[in-house]
């Protein structure tokens, strides 16, 4: 078969950084034939790199899908707020479509893309790239084998870390539910669709909790500035100091953050500093996010759930303890280490044994190379897509209705919130 031919909407930090790569060594059986991207240096670098044939260079996706089709399949990783218009053009032009999670921040706009999926019979992989990690089919793997007989209950804890949360949930692109989505979704909709993905079952009702406790200006240390670099009186001692985060010679996440300029030198990341989003006082600005958030969830299996997503955490990793019939199963996807304890005969007489999981190489452990490997196979239609677009729906509902929980302090059933917002 010819090789498969891809469009990029959008050669941002997660299209040109962690999915693209994919191409440097599959060359043989996918190629890119299309970039859409409005800033001038990252659709330059984009289309040296990879290749793109000049009538493939656009500017806007709107401009390429006004153009005459000449891919086979789309990858659309834009902001939040722009997935699902992209993704509503590339259906109707029967593309077939990786699509950046959210799906949308609007709930509505989810059902209604699932709708025309359907309608169209499109294939749309959200980018649920945990799914696509070693740990994660390690663990699922397990499960089904009844490792540890039948799950009764899970905790699970997402521990952003203290940086992280303040880099893309204070600071960064995600920090206003207005402009992005709510916590629940931006950062959770991965939890909640692993813990559906990994029970194979539904969420029937979720309660949910939390608030905006610490990164407000209560908490503002008395005299610091709008800006770190204003002269902070506490920047020998402040863990956001935002000088001693970004100005790090090495050009990575998040040092290396398209927006203060990938392989820029220390004076102009300063700049960047100085005068954008990554230098201002995590306690002086205009963030509304939760810093912690937690739900309880009842599956339809009759399984519950205790999530817990914090900020006020060291290492960033999810941890998880599933609780089976017949034993344990205790799980860090930092340390990449599953621990499976069947009980014994006796008091604490049960066996344990430790498995670590060698990760993939690329971003979140593998994953995002581990679903661009699934997109080309069925591209080429060598395999299934075991992603689905209704399955994403459901965990996208999940996270929505926690909000709802959230803010209401009411529990929510999720087949009566689904249809109250599908009769809309
Ligand atoms: N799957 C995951 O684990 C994961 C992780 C992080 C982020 N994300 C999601 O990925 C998405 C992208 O995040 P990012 O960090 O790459 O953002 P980014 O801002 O670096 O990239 C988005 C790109 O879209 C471009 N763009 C804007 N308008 C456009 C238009 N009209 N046509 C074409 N391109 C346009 C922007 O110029 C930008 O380069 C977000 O929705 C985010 O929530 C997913």
């Amino acid at each position: 078969m010819e090789k498969v031919k891809i469009a990029l909407i959008g050669a941002g930090e997660r299209g040109q950084f962690n999915y693209a790569p994919y191409w440097k060594l599959h060359g043989h059986e996918m190629c890119f034939g299309a970039v859409a991207e409005p800033d001038r240096e990252r659709r330059e670098r984009f289309a040296e790199e990879y290749k793109i044939p000049q009538e493939g260079i656009f500017e806007r996706a709107e401009d390429f899908f006004a153009a005459p089709k000449v891919c086979h399949g789309v990858m659309i990783c834009t902001q939040d707020t722009r997935h699902f218009e992209f993704a509503c053009r590339a259906v109707r032009q029967g593309y077939k479509i990786l699509l950046e999670k959210p799906i949308s921040p609007d709930i509505r706009e989810c059902l209604e893309l699932q709708r025309l999926a359907e309608e169209y019979k499109a294939e749309i992989m959200v980018c649920h790239v945990m799914r696509y990690t070693k740990f994660y089919r390690t663990i699922k793997k397990l499960l089904e084998e009844k490792a540890i007989g039948e799950v009764v209950s899970i905790v699970h804890t997402e521990n952003v870390g203290y940086w992280h949360y303040a880099h893309s949930y204070v600071r960064g692109n995600w920090h206003r539910r207005e402009d992005s989505s709510p916590m629940i979704l931006a950062k959770c909709c991965h939890d909640m669709d692993i813990l559906s993905w990994l029970l194979g079952s539904r969420c029937r009702s979720i309660s949910s909790w939390g608030d905006l406790r610490y990164f407000n200006s209560a908490h503002a240390p008395a005299g610091s500035p709008k800006r770190c670099t204003d002269g902070c009186p506490v920047s020998g001692e402040c863990p956001y100091y935002a000088p001693a985060l970004y100005l790090d010679d090495e050009e990575k996440w998040p040092t290396a953050i398209t927006s203060l300029g990938v392989g820029r030198g220390r004076a102009e990341r300063l700049k960047a500093l100085e005068e954008g989003p990554y230098g201002k006082c995590v306690f002086h600005n205009d963030n509304d996010v939760v810093d912690h958030q937690v739900a309880a969830m009842l599956f339809e299996n009759g399984v519950t759930v205790a999530f817990t997503m914090c900020a006020f955490s060291n290492d960033c990793d999810r941890t998880m303890t599933f609780m089976g019939t017949e034993g344990e199963l205790r799980a860090s996807m930092d340390r990449n280490q599953i621990q499976v304890t069947r009980f014994g005969a006796g008091i604490k007489t049960g066996n344990t044994q430790v498995i670590t999981v060698v990760p993939g190489s690329a971003g979140h452990s593998g994953g995002d190379q581990g679903i661009m490997e699934e997109f080309v196979a069925v591209l080429k239609g060598e395999r299934e897509n075991t992603n689905s677009i209704s399955q994403s729906v459901h965990s996208h509902l999940m996270a929505f209705a926690a909000e709802e929980s959230r803010i209401t302090g009411k529990t929510v059933l999720l087949e009566e919130f689904e249809e109250r917002y599908r009769r809309q």
